[in-house]
């Protein structure tokens, strides 16, 4: 029997490409989401693109009845928490909205889990939570910090899963901590769909390129790194997708009794994971491979720092590579060529321009 997977926020960005994932890896997948920061035409195209119709439930993480008839509903395997927002700028102008919807809600989407006796988690957590990194390359030992409310959300649901591993041997929790996702499915029919002006990056190359912004501010040239600018460790939205079917299918491997005649299962308790790619990048270099690898030319300007920005920020990815058998396959030219691919072709994202 295929293992059936809850995927919450699986509309979103980073969620309708790992659904794809999910199906093409033989997983059964219902998406719930509040569609608070996406659209019911993502669910449309991954369906369109796996050739089967997704089980979509609009629904709230932190809606206690609407999550219970789901779970009574369906027997889950697991479940990949995506849910939550995102957006760090509003997260210091909104923070109750931020605690309430990213850590209440997870803290809901649990106890419900816990009724249903669903045990296997695999939460969306970020490298925001290593704050100003002391080292680089970044490990999963490295100490904690943030100085912004959506980074103490992603922090403060870590500590509630550390300690209720420690409360319960039969939870298994991984936190997989990506670093900067971009990219779209090489199809081109979905990727990522800023509201507004967007505040990452490569969104904002890829809005200039189409000629929906002039040209891109970068945030500062006095960093001290290989050019000046601030060195990140993208990788491909696939790539980071992948990941989260070598996390399932470790949780399935782990959780298996060991031994025949024994019901024991094996816990994994709480398991931070980096999902990037080891490398970094820096602002410029990634302008310069979308110029190249496009044809269209980026025009730019030096601006102030942004603030709360860090200079540098890459992964040890050895980690996942030991445990999950998982690296980053594809490139930052890939990166480039498939966001403009999927940008390119929807100008203006799943809205119908
Ligand atoms: P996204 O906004 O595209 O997707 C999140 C989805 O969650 C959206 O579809 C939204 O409608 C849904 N959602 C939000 N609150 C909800 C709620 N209360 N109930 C039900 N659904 C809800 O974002 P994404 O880029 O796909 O990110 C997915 C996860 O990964 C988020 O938790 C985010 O914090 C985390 N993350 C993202 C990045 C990044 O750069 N994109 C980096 C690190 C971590
Ligand atoms: N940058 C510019 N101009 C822009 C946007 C960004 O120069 O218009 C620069 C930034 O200064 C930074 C780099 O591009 O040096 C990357 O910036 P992003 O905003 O794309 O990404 P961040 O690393 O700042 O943050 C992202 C997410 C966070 C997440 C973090 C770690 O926005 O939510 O990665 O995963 F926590």
């Amino acid at each position: 029997m295929k293992n059936k997977i809850l995927v919450t926020g699986g509309t979103g960005y980073i969620g309708s490409h790992t659904c794809i994932a999910l199906h093409e890896a033989g997983y059964d997948i219902v998406v719930y989401d509040n569609l608070s920061n996406s659209s019911r035409e993502a669910v449309n195209r991954v369906s369109t693109l796996i050739g089967q119709t997704i089980e979509f439930i609009e629904g709230d993480i932190r809606d206690v009845e609407t999550l219970r008839q789901v779970f009574s509903t369906h027997q889950f395997f697991g479940v990949i928490h995506f849910a939550g927002l995102k957006a760090v700028g509003e997260s210091v102008a909104k923070p109750l909205l931020y605690y309430d919807n990213n850590v209440s809600g997870t803290i809901t989407l649990l106890e419900v889990m816990a009724e249903y006796a669903v045990k296997n988690l695999v939460f969306s957590s970020s490298a925001t939570v290593y704050g100003n990194p002391e080292n680089l390359p970044i490990n999963e030992e490295s100490p904690r910090s943030c100085t912004n409310p959506y980074g103490q959300s992603k922090i403060a649901v870590e500590h509630i899963l550390e300690d209720l591993a420690v409360s319960d041997d039969s939870w298994n929790l991984v936190a997989l901590r990506y670093f900067n996702p971009v990219g779209a499915h090489s199809s081109g029919q979905i990727g990522e769909d800023p509201n507004d002006i967007p505040n990452n990056l490569m969104p904002y190359i890829s809005q200039v390129a189409v000629g929906k912004l002039e040209k891109l501010n970068v945030f500062g040239n006095d960093y001290p790194t290989i050019d000046g600018t601030g060195v990140r460790d993208f990788i491909h939205v696939t790539d980071l997708a992948q990941g989260h079917v070598a996390a399932l299918n470790y949780l399935d491997k782990q959780t298996r009794p060991k031994e025949s005649g024994t019901t024991k299962l094996n816990s994994v308790g709480f398991l931070p994971i980096n999902l990037g790619t080891g490398k970094g990048t820096s602002v410029l270099e990634l302008v310069n491979a979308f110029n190249e690898v496009t044809g269209r030319d980026i025009p730019y300007q030096f601006t102030e720092r942004r603030a709360g920005d860090i200079a540098s920020c890459y992964a040890s990815a050895d980690k996942a590579k030991t445990l999950l058998g998982w690296q980053a396959e594809l490139s930052v030219n890939d990166m480039c060529k498939d966001t403009w691919h999927w940008q390119s072709m929807n100008p203006s994202g799943y809205k119908v321009s």
